[in-house]
């Protein structure tokens, strides 16, 4: 039910900005295709302006960040996540695709650009490290090949290679998990990850490291725990010590990711 008011509250916030966009354009009498960085700036701002206006603007770093990784890891940053809402991996990243394509319509932005800014933005909210991707990627026509995203009851060895064969080191690998998952919500949104849901950090990899579950209010993948549990040279532990080898490790994977 909530979520379908977000929904609803979405479409007539959308709907009536989308009228000016468009009288906007008409009024200057201007093609704003090829897109340029004046572009990209102004729709990162009208996607903030938008988030934070919702009653559940908190949440939108995460769904954009989750967003991002879906679709880039795929086939690359290209948009194909809009072919591919019906997996059972995106079900509930659906809101933000539309959110997304209600956005940029009558704009030059790609879906692809918009998800990349997305994914910057959610980084600036959070408090992650600066991000810049890389803009000016079309969309592509069809969905991209299944099985190609992690799935938390997979082990250590599938996870990791899933990445490896991406061009991803284990250290990003394990550092774009945990940071990722440093932020937001699973299981229909009623589950945090951590008690400081909105804001990135490493509590999480120390979280993992411990392992008790009962003895903090934290909920971890079955992924999550089994990374950490099998992570035989230390890094996620020493990403629980160590903010800044976070950091580092992170800002690296988020680089990689846009840019694939
Ligand atoms: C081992 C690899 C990974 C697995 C198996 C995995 C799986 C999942 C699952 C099952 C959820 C819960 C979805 C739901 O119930 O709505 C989730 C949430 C999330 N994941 Fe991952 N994930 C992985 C890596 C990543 C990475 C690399 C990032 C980004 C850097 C990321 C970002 C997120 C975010 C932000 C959420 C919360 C979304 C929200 O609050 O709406 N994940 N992930």
């Amino acid at each position: 039910m909530a979520y379908s008011c977000t929904l609803l509250l979405v479409c007539l916030i959308l709907k009536v900005n989308q009228i000016s966009i468009v009288a906007a354009a008409a009024a200057q009498g201007t093609e704003r295709n090829p897109c340029g960085m004046d572009d990209w700036m102004e729709m990162k701002d009208r996607i903030y302006d938008l988030i934070s206006s919702f009653p559940d603007a908190h949440r939108w770093p995460a769904r954009l960040l989750q967003a991002g990784f879906h679709d880039c890891f795929v086939s690359g940053c290209d948009g194909s996540i809009a072919f591919e809402l019906d997996r059972q991996e995106n079900i509930r990243i659906d809101i933000t695709v539309h959110f997304l394509k209600m956005v940029i319509d009558s704009t030059c932005v790609s879906l692809a650009d918009a998800l990349k800014l997305g994914m910057e933005l959610s980084m600036e909210l959070t408090g992650g490290p600066p991000l810049l991707c890389p803009l000016g990627t079309s969309d592509t026509t069809r969905a991209g090949p299944k099985g190609e995203l992690p799935h938390e009851t997979q082990n250590s060895t599938v996870i990791m290679n899933l990445f490896r064969r991406k061009g991803f080191t284990d250290e990003e690998t394990l550092a774009g998990n945990y940071a990722g998952h440093s932020i937001g919500r699973f299981g229909a949104g009623a589950f945090a990850f951590t008690p400081t849901e909105d804001v990135y950090d490493n509590t999480f990899a120390k979280y993992c490291m411990n392992g008790n579950k009962s003895e903090t209010q934290f909920h971890a993948l079955p992924s999550d725990m089994k990374l950490a549990k099998d992570d035989a040279n230390g890094i996620v532990a020493e990403f629980g010590r160590n903010m800044a080898k976070l950091d580092a490790a992170y800002a690296s994977f988020m680089t990689k990711l846009c840019a694939m």
